[in-house]
C-alpha cells in the first residue's frame, strides 16, 4: 500500500512546512503555501531501484494521425482541432453563468448520438442559409453511437436540476448517465467499474475487426478505439476533493490533486475527460489556471453575460491550433451554432446614424465584421470622460489624443463614447481606423458612406499602417457587401481618412 501525506510547499520558493502558514518563512511572499499530496514509499525499500526505461529512437516513433472523435458540433470540433482525442483532457474555463454546464450537456447528447426530434427539411444543407443551427442536429445512429457511453459528474448541481436543464434543451431522452458525486477517488473507483470495453465493440476488438488505433505521445492508451465514444464530464473540478488533503474543495491543492488524479485515469483508460472550471471576474485567480499546464487543452468560454453571443477560445491545445475560435449564441433553448458571425453582429445596424462605421476583425482563421459606435457630446465634467465598451480605455485614450493632434478635431471638451455592437471584445489594433472614423463622425455629426469598411492601426502620428491578413478581411467585407474600404492603400493619414469617409 501506498500512504499518502500532505505537506503545505511554498510554490515561489519550495519551502515545506507540515501546517499552513500566511507567510512563507523562506521567501516573504505572502499566501504561497499550497497543500500537496506526498506519496511516502515504504520503510526500507528503494522504489525505483534497479529499473530502467527503454528509450525510443526519434526515428522509431510512429506517426500517424490521432483518431478523434466528432463532437457533432461543428464549432467545437473547429475549436479543438478537429474532434475529440481519446485520452486527451479538456479543461472549459469561464465565468459562473456564461453557459459551460449548457455546452457540454449539448455536447454529451449529441456524442451519444442521440437524435433531435428535427423538421425534415431543415438539415445540414440549410447551413449557409440559415444564420444559426441548433447544436443538436440529426446523425444517423450507427453501431458507433449505439454503443456510446457518456458520464456527466456533477458535483454542483443536483440530477433533477441537470434533468430540469436537458428539458429545456430538449434532450430528455439523450442516453446519459450521472453521477452526483464530489470525493475525486469514489469518482474514479466508479468510473473503473463502467467498463467501456463491454459490449458488441469489445467482441470485435477481440475478432480484429476494429483497426488497432494510431499511437499517439499523449495518449497511450489510444489503441482503445473511440468508436465507444465514451466520454467523461466533469461539472465542476472545484466540486471535487480528495480526503488525502485537508484543504476545502477548490482550494489550489485540492483542485490540482483532483485533476491530476483524472488525468491519470485518462490516460491509463484513454478516455477522454472535460473539466468545467470556473474563473472569476478578475481573471485567472488560482482555480483553472493552475491546471493548464497539466491539461492538454485549456477551451475558455467567453462572453457578456446579458448579451447572447459566446465566444469558445482555444488558450492551450496539444492536439490542434489555438488560434480558432467557435461563435455560440445562448438562445431560449440553449446554445446554437453562429455560422455566419458577421451578419449576426450587423443585424441592428443603423445605416444612416453618424458615429457607426464597419471594421473586419480576426477571430482565429475567420474575419468578422463588427459595428463601432461613438458618441460625442459636450462634457459637463472638468475633466471629459473616455469611456471604451468592448475596447481598451488606454487604447481610446491614445486615439482621442492622435484625432485632436493630428486631425484637428478639438475633442478637449467632448466626451466620448465607444461601443462595440454585439458585446465582442476588440484587441487588435487593426480597429484603430475605425474607432477614430466613428468619433470623428459622431464629432462632425456625418454619418458614413453605408458601404464602407475601415480597416487599418493608426500611429502616434497620425498615419495609418497596414495589418495582418488584409486581404482575408477585405474579402468579408466585400462579401457581404461592404465594396468601398478605407485601409493603408486609400489613406496615408487620418486627416485624409476622415475626408474620404464624409465625402461618400
Ligand atoms: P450554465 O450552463 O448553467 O452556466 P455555467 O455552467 O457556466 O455556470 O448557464 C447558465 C445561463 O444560461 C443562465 O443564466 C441561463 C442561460 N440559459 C439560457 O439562456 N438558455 C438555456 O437554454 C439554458 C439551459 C441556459
Ligand atoms: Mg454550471
Amino acid at each position: 500500500m501506498v500512504k499518502f501525506s500532505s505537506k503545505y510547499i511554498c510554490q515561489q520558493c519550495g519551502y515545506e512546512s507540515l501546517r499552513w502558514l500566511g507567510k512563507c518563512p523562506g521567501c516573504d511572499s505572502w499566501n504561497s503555501l499550497v497543500e500537496t499530496v506526498i506519496e511516502v514509499a515504504k520503510a526500507g525499500k528503494t522504489a525505483k531501484a534497479g529499473k530502467v526505461s527503454e528509450l525510443v529512437k526519434l526515428t522509431d516513433i510512429k506517426t500517424s494521425s490521432t483518431s478523434r472523435l466528432s463532437t457533432g458540433i461543428s464549432e467545437f470540433d473547429r475549436v479543438l482541432g478537429g474532434g475529440i482525442v481519446s485520452g486527451s483532457v479538456v479543461l472549459l474555463a469561464g465565468e459562473p453563468g456564461i453557459g459551460k454546464s449548457t455546452l457540454l450537456l449539448q455536447l454529451a447528447a449529441n456524442v451519444s448520438g442521440w437524435v433531435m426530434g428535427y423538421e425534415s427539411g431543415s438539415g445540414n444543407g440549410d447551413r449557409e442559409n440559415k444564420k444559426n443551427i441548433p447544436i443538436t442536429h440529426p446523425r444517423p445512429i450507427t453501431n458507433n453511437s449505439i454503443s456510446s457511453q457518456i458520464i456527466y459528474i456533477s458535483g454542483e448541481e443536483s440530477p433533477s436540476q441537470i434533468k430540469l436543464r436537458a428539458e429545456r434543451l430538449g434532450i430528455k431522452d439523450a442516453n446519459l448517465l450521472f453521477l452526483n458525486e464530489t470525493d475525486v477517488d469514489v469518482i474514479i473507483e466508479t468510473l473503473k467499474k463502467w467498463d467501456v470495453r463491454s459490449g458488441k465493440l469489445d467482441n470485435e476488438i477481440r475478432s480484429g475487426k476494429t483497426e488497432s488505433q494510431d499511437v499517439s505521445l499523449h495518449s497511450p492508451a489510444s489503441n482503445i478505439p473511440l468508436q465507444t465514444s465514451s466520454l467523461v464530464i466533469v461539472d465542476s473540478i472545484q466540486t471535487l476533493s480528495t480526503s488525502d488533503l485537508n484543504g476545502t474543495p477548490g482550494s489550489i491543492g485540492q483542485v490540482r490533486e483532483c485533476a491530476s488524479r483524472l488525468l491519470n485515469f485518462a490516460k491509463k483508460e484513454g478516455i477522454p475527460v472535460f473539466f468545467v472550471g470556473h474563473v472569476n471576474k478578475e481573471g485567472a485567480i488560482a482555480g483553472p489556471m493552475v491546471l493548464s499546464h497539466l491539461v492538454d487543452t485549456v477551451l475558455m468560454f467567453e462572453g457578456e453575460r446579458f448579451q447572447m453571443m459566446r465566444i469558445l477560445r482555444s488558450f492551450k491545445n496539444r492536439f490542434g491550433p489555438t488560434d480558432e475560435v467557435g461563435i455560440f449564441s445562448m438562445e431560449e433553448a440553449g446554445l446554437v451554432e453562429v455560422t455566419n458571425p458577421s451578419s449576426l453582429f450587423l443585424a441592428e445596424r443603423s445605416e444612416k446614424t453618424p458615429g457607426s462605421i464597419v471594421t473586419a476583425l480576426m477571430e482565429g482563421t475567420r474575419s468578422l465584421l463588427v459595428e463601432v459606435q461613438a458618441l460625442v457630446t459636450t462634457t459637463q465634467l472638468p475633466i471629459p470622460r473616455r469611456v471604451g465598451n468592448g475596447i481598451d480605455n488606454n487604447r481610446l485614450q491614445l486615439l482621442t489624443a492622435v484625432l485632436t493632434r493630428h486631425a484637428g478635431l478639438s475633442l478637449g471638451n467632448m466626451d466620448i463614447f465607444v461601443n462595440i455592437a454585439g458585446g465582442i471584445k476588440i484587441s487588435e489594433p487593426a480597429a484603430d481606423l475605425a474607432i477614430c472614423l466613428a468619433i470623428a463622425s459622431a464629432y462632425l455629426d456625418k454619418a458614413v458612406n453605408s458601404k464602407i469598411c475601415a480597416i487599418g492601426e493608426v500611429g502616434l502620428l497620425g498615419e495609418i499602417r497596414n495589418v495582418p491578413q488584409s486581404e482575408k478581411r477585405l474579402k468579408e467585407a466585400q462579401r457581404l457587401g461592404y465594396d468601398l474600404a478605407i485601409t493603408a492603400k486609400e489613406a496615408k493619414t487620418l486627416r485624409e481618412a476622415i475626408k474620404l469617409a464624409s465625402s461618400g
